[in-house]
């Protein structure tokens, strides 16, 4: 099939579309990209927004998220990107059981970060998504299972989103703001079902393909560029463990992590690439 869309890099292994269906293509996906979820990133801006967003939630019988206190003050909440080198770190098809040792090592840097998460994972995981969001961090869809999204009928597209939305306002209180397209495959058809920015990469680090902390490293600071968008999955032990060099680097190089929202001063293009 055809891909109507194609992040600016030639499509790679880790964005290769299933073929649909098979037992063998599901758990390739599963393997290669978690069980894939959608990213909703909510507005990283205030915490007040963060905390009525909660206590709305829990109103409405939702899961409590009083874990949820927003961090202040943290520097990726206030740099402004058109000025300073900003790096914007995504972490796809979690949240997984390596997700709160991601947490940590990018609080040790003071660094913001999107997690485009796979609702089938948040619904199972609320409460790592809460303190992910919890820590500043932003909380975008990568839909509910994972699919390519360019095999479905308008209709599962948009079933996708929908419930992939529910599970994260449950978590968190708030609607994703931002869509990754599992393989960053997205065709016109798709772009229709939703109105939210469709966020790619600039940098593809191969994470998932080569599962060696030193070569994401290398990849990570060899490709960045002020703007970067940069692919990670912190479903992948290895990944995670390739974190601490690369926020003790690109910190002494002067960048700051911010999430994609701020990337983009609070309004990223429809598409978002990176630079
Ligand atoms: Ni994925």
């Amino acid at each position: 099939m055809k891909i109507g869309a194609r992040p600016r890099r030639p499509l790679t292994a880790g964005m290769r579309r299933g073929t649909a269906g098979t037992v063998a293509v599901t758990a390739l996906v599963a393997a290669v990209c978690g069980t894939g979820g959608p990213t909703a990133a909510p507005d990283p801006a205030s915490a007040t927004t963060r905390t009525v967003a909660a206590s709305r939630t829990k109103a409405a019988g939702a899961p409590t998220v009083k874990d949820a206190k927003p961090v202040a003050g943290a520097a990726g909440e206030r740099v402004d990107c058109k000025r300073a080198k900003c790096v914007a770190l995504t972490f796809d098809d979690g949240p997984g059981r390596h997700t709160d040792a991601l947490l940590r090592h990018l609080a040790a840097y003071r660094a913001r970060a999107t997690f485009f998460v796979v609702g089938r994972n948040v619904a199972a995981n609320q409460a790592i998504v809460r303190r992910t969001y919890a820590a500043g961090h932003e909380i975008g869809s990568h839909t509910w299972s994972h699919p390519d999204l360019t095999t479905l009928p308008a209709a599962k597209v948009r079933a996708q989103f929908a419930r992939t939305d529910r599970a994260i306002k449950a978590a968190i209180g708030v609607r994703p703001k931002l869509v990754r397209p599992p393989y960053g495959a997205f065709n016109a058809a798709v772009r229709k079902q939703t109105r939210r920015p469709l966020v790619m990469w600039s940098v593809d680090t191969l994470d998932w393909l080569h599962r060696d902390s030193s070569r994401v490293a290398r990849k990570t600071l060899k490709s960045v560029r002020p703007g970067s968008v940069i692919l990670f999955h912190d479903i992948h032990p290895t990944t995670v463990a390739a974190m601490p060099k690369v926020l003790k680097r690109l910190s002494a190089r002067g960048y700051t992590f911010v999430t994609v929202s701020r990337l983009y001063g609070g309004r990223p293009p429809k598409l978002v690439y990176g630079r």
